[in-house]
């Protein structure tokens, strides 16, 4: 017997997919944009530098199955009325960041982390809370969250081998795009946090990149 889909059941198979890292079928998650990654050569790494490379695209997926969660628990329950496009255009820009940092693991010959379901699902949490005490804070958590990535992203253009000039251009644009996610919120009102709850962040964060990198 079939039956239409409610929105938690579209929630839970397009929470899915992404977890899964499917991206051969309809509903998964799509690019807008052709990843940076196309217009570079394939370098010949050797086996240490591969595995180096695919575990820290690693972290950057993960980090984008976090900003998946994020922007959609938000979307749950912030009321945003004036940002909503710039918080939609943000969120699109996170899809091609997944697809982007998926399609680069793929050609490691890596995987996902197998944490991702956590990280989602936490993410998510927050997200929703941050949305149900008020646009302000809201907004406030997405600006410190991109802080946070934009300092991972810059540690990583560091410590990506200097030949994988493909994972290199990926990471490129993102950082680009996350620090205009970060202007953006803070510009629609988001507060700014305090150093202990950004030093606290920093702390997750740790955990977060450390388990990543490995699983
Ligand atoms: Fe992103
Ligand atoms: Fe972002």
């Amino acid at each position: 017997m079939s039956r239409t889909l409610t929105p938690l059941d579209q929630f839970i198979t397009r929470a899915d997919r992404l977890l899964r890292g499917i991206t051969h079928t309809s509903t998964a998650p799509k690019a807008e944009r052709p990843s940076p990654a196309h217009k570079q050569p394939e370098a010949p790494l050797k086996a240490h530098e591969r595995k180096h490379a695919a575990g820290l695209m690693r972290v950057n997926h993960a980090g984008e199955v976090c900003a998946q969660a994020l922007y959609r628990g938000q979307a749950l329950t912030a009321k945003l009325p004036q940002v909503r496009n710039d918080m939609e255009r943000a969120a699109a820009e996170e899809v091609d960041h997944l697809v982007w940092c998926q399609e680069r693991l793929d050609e490691l010959g890596s995987h996902a982390s197998y944490l991702n379901p956590l990280w989602y699902g936490l993410s998510f949490t927050l997200g929703a809370g941050a949305g149900l005490v008020g646009d302000r804070v809201s907004l406030g958590f997405v600006a410190a969250t991109e802080d946070q990535v934009c300092q991972h992203l810059e540690s990583h253009m560091k410590k990506l081998p200097v030949g994988d000039r493909k994972s290199r251009a990926v990471v490129e644009q993102m950082l680009d795009d996350e620090a205009r996610h970060a202007d953006m919120a803070l510009a629609a009102g988001g507060m700014r946090f305090p150093a202990p709850v950004k030093s606290l962040m920093t702390m997750v964060s740790k955990v977060m990149t450390e388990t990543s990198y490995r699983l």
